[in-house]
């Protein structure tokens, strides 16, 4: 049987994304684990959610280090030592260093709020709110160096209704951003995932044993 891919899931805030993550490797959709979760929030719900499903997680306060680096080092440390794969920022508000993006270079995802490159950045939902477009929706992508701009795996689009509020489109976006985050990870865990220069491939199973790229 084929391995489960072990996950670490970095966040800040109350963790839908974590959840959705979970209860996807808890049902058989994600032949996955997430085998740890770090915050940077003493109060962050997302701790509360790796307990209730008996996931080791960690509190690394920033104020303790002295710097950023140190922080992550830290940070990396703790992944490292839980044997993870692949790492999952899930409502992560900081901005990754070099230390975090050269241990795991290629094998940290990120989703955000928007179709990127529109409406980088926070607030997303309500950028596009008041921008007055007519699509938006949210968009699972590699991490690197410059923020929200990494190769994007996948996308889902979310009409803008007429009568909508930040908090109403908000929710629907939130919705397509639990379903592609799991899909995404579940092509990475297959080995589907083809990074070209911006661009990723999804490979089919038989094409990705013909064609020789870059694999991840
Ligand atoms: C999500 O909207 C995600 O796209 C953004 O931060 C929010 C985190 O929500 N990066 P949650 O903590 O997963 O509920």
């Amino acid at each position: 049987m084929m391995k489960r891919l072990r996950l670490g899931v970095l966040a800040s805030g109350r963790g839908t994304n974590l959840q959705a993550i979970i209860n996807a490797t808890g049902d058989g959709r994600l032949r996955a684990e997430v085998a740890v979760v770090v915050v940077d929030q003493a109060g962050a719900q997302a701790r509360e959610r790796a307990k209730g499903a008996g996931i080791p997680e960690f509190f690394v306060d920033l104020g303790a280090y002295p710097d950023k680096r140190a922080f992550e080092g830290e940070i990396a440390a703790i992944l490292d030592r839980h044997g993870v794969e692949l790492v999952c920022l899930a409502g992560y508000m900081r901005i990754l260093t070099p230390v975090m993006l050269d241990a795991y270079r290629n094998r940290i995802i990120n989703i955000h709020p928007s179709l990127l490159p529109a409406f980088p950045g926070l607030h997303a939902q309500r950028q596009a709110w008041e921008y007055g477009v007519r699509y938006t929706g949210c968009t699972v992508h590699f991490v690197e160096e410059e923020v929200d701009a990494g190769p994007i795996i996948l996308q889902a689009v979310v009409p803008v209704l007429p009568d909508d509020t930040v908090g109403s489109l908000s929710a629907r976006i939130l919705e397509q951003e639990h379903r592609i985050y799991v899909e995404a990870i579940g092509l990475y865990q297959a080995g589907l995932l083809e990074i070209e220069g911006r661009r990723v491939f999804v490979k089919s199973q038989e094409s990705r044993i013909q064609i020789s790229g870059r694999r991840i």
